[in-house]
């Protein structure tokens, strides 16, 4: 809790009286949304105090403080995987010090191997319900009363109010033919699954898996603080459909995706 303050008084310092509004996290190959934001100040992850410094190449470690589509963010431009060998509060530290910031939302991005049958390459899917299979999660250990409680509900980790405004934003840009709902099952990786791991996890309901989110979602539930979540489609792992995977093509597919999600993101911010 003291680390999270220094973090928070620290980033303060330079903000002064820029008061954000929104989060957003930017997942893998996600991160072009960046250039929209009318910048105010940056932030290097290694100078902030107590925050974890990222180790994956394509995520870029910076914090950024501007506003887009009117509203004031903070955005994480490259986030902390339990792969890289971060503590579950390593993980999530970001997300609770944007919240002593004063941000009231959270939005998230990640890229996914799609299982729905339907689910097509670069398509965006609106994150309605998660499995955290990951094997442990932030709320593990000391309860700071001050960010939530011990037991936080979990009936509505995926706000409703921003899925319906997610939905109308997608409609109102003509982007229905991407668009998917579904629940998203995060494991740990770093190693993509294997097919009987892919059937496993279309058979307990998944229509997505990734290997991010849920420990941030997990934190910003407890911290009463609503979240919209939406998975770009990067391979397809539904039986017949599934072929070998590389980061370079999850890469190009996040790319074609990217465009539509930041429109997204930019129009839902419009409607709030
Ligand atoms: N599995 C896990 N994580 C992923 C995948 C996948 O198929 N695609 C992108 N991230």
């Amino acid at each position: 809790m003291q680390q999270l303050r220094e973090a928070a008084d620290f980033l303060r310092q330079t903000l002064q009286d820029f008061q954000p509004e929104v989060g957003i996290i930017l997942g893998t190959g996600l991160g072009a949304l960046v250039k929209d934001v009318e910048m105010k100040h940056s932030f290097s992850y290694a100078d902030i105090p107590h925050f974890p410094v990222s180790t994956v190449e394509s995520h870029a470690g910076k914090l950024l403080a501007g506003t887009l589509a009117g509203k004031r963010v903070l955005v994480m431009h490259g986030r902390f995987h339990y792969y890289e060998g971060y503590t579950m509060q390593q993980v999530v530290f970001p997300v609770r010090v944007m919240k002593l910031l004063g941000i009231e939302k959270l939005f998230v991005s990640n890229a996914a191997g799609g299982l729905a049958p339907d689910f097509e390459y670069s398509d965006l899917m609106l994150i309605e319900d998660h499995l955290n299979l990951q094997p442990t999660n932030p709320l593990i250990g000391k309860n700071y009363d001050e960010l939530g409680p011990r037991f936080p509900d979990m009936m509505e980790p995926y706000d409703l109010g921003l899925l319906r405004l997610a939905e109308e934003a997608a409609q109102e840009l003509g982007l229905g033919q991407y668009m998917r709902r579904g629940v998203y099952a995060s494991l740990s990786g770093p190693m993509l699954e294997t097919p009987a791991e892919y059937r496993y996890l279309r058979t307990i309901g998944a229509d997505a898996v990734g290997m991010s989110t849920t420990p941030e979602v997990i934190a910003a539930v407890q911290m009463s603080l609503p979240v919209l979540a939406v998975s770009v489609i990067t391979d397809l792992a539904s039986p017949g459909k599934l072929k070998k995977v590389d980061i370079a093509d999850i890469l190009r597919t996040a790319a074609v995706a990217e465009p539509r999600l930041t429109a997204l993101f930019r129009r839902v911010l419009e409607k709030l």
